[in-house]
């Protein structure tokens, strides 16, 4: 119960008593937290912060753009872009494992972040987006795979390599908290109630081993999903709804051409924890304008289904 422009004057007045002169870097990936972390950081220091946006290739459509649109020139946050796309490709070239594949990118995101950090010697600070709930997720460590997805969103290690102080000034609030927080800072709706994103992002929507060209494909057929999903005001109703990437050719016809292409699995979720989910019953009208237009807009895509289990036993992702 508290009021949120005393508490944007109480934050930001911690941070600068925190901070003083010295300087913060901050990985921003686009999701919630990171996003919320950086306004508020920036609205206390201003350009003490640096923030560092790394696009791994496995980003959302437009997703790069959209960062660095509202980041860098909306509120006027310094903001490096690092495209990375060929480095971490390259190196999941060959890897279908699933677990691998988190690793693979899980690592080359700290190497890159730190050759960034490298490159800002002044840096005295690694902000972090941690929320309350992560905090007590990482203090009990009874869930290993939040914990081990939290070490990779949250850059471990990162501090102690680069000898930096962390800064986190979230961990006092839950996530409707950030929310608002996010919007009373000026973030736009849609980027302070999106969705969770993966951190290996569309790693693990693509199975098994991960190309450009799959990557190219999901990427469009998930942002027609979404624009969907918006469009008949779905998007807020699912907790999580993206595209998944099956490389699996089926025939199909079109014209007066036979068509041996990829398929995408739509998934939707309902949920309040992310521990157990339930699919999201979705109008069968929303479904097939979906597909339609997945497949007479993406050439490449023939087929596309829709993923009717549950948490247990499936999990959200696929991967
Ligand atoms: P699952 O698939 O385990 O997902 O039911 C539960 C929630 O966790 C997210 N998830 C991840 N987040 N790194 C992350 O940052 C990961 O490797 C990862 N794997 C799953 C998933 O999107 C869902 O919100």
């Amino acid at each position: 119960d508290w009021n949120m422009p005393d508490y944007v004057a109480e934050a930001v007045a911690a941070i600068r008593e925190q901070v003083g002169d010295e300087e913060v870097i901050l990985g921003l990936s686009g999701g919630v937290d990171s996003s919320v972390a950086a306004a508020l950081i920036h609205r206390a220091i201003g350009d003490q912060l640096t923030c560092v946006f790394v696009d791994n290739g496995l980003l959302r459509l437009n997703e790069a753009e959209q960062v660095m649109l509202t980041f860098g020139r909306n509120l006027g946050v310094k903001v490096i872009h690092v495209d990375a796309t060929e480095q971490f490709l390259g190196h999941l070239v060959g890897v279908s494992d699933p677990e691998q594949k988190r690793k693979i990118i899980g690592r080359e995101f700290v190497e890159v972040f730190q050759a960034q950090a490298e490159k800002l010697p002044k840096a005295r600070w690694l902000a972090q987006g941690t929320i309350y709930p992560d905090v007590i997720e990482s203090a009990g460590g009874k869930n290993k795979k939040a914990h081990t997805i939290k070490s990779h969103h949250n850059v471990g290690g990162l501090p102690e390599t680069l000898n930096l102080k962390l800064l986190e000034p979230l961990r006092e609030l839950f996530k409707d908290e950030v929310r608002e927080l996010g919007i009373a800072l000026g973030l736009p709706h849609d980027m302070v109630y999106r969705h969770p994103f993966p951190g290996p992002g569309l790693g693990v929507r693509i199975l098994g081993e991960v190309k450009k060209e799959f990557a190219d494909l999901l990427r469009r057929a998930d942002a027609i999903f979404i624009d969907e999903l918006r469009a008949a005001d779905w998007y807020e109703k699912t907790s999580q709804a993206f595209a998944v990437f099956l490389p699996v050719k089926s025939v199909g016809v079109m014209g007066d051409g036979r068509t041996y292409e990829y398929v995408v699995a739509l998934r939707a979720v309902q949920t309040q924890d992310f521990m157990t989910a339930l699919w999201a019953e979705l109008p069968h009208t929303l479904l097939a304008r979906v597909s339609n237009r997945i497949i007479n807009e993406v050439r490449g895509i023939n087929r596309v289904v829709y993923d009717i289990s549950g948490k247990p036993p499936a999990t959200i992702e696929w991967e």
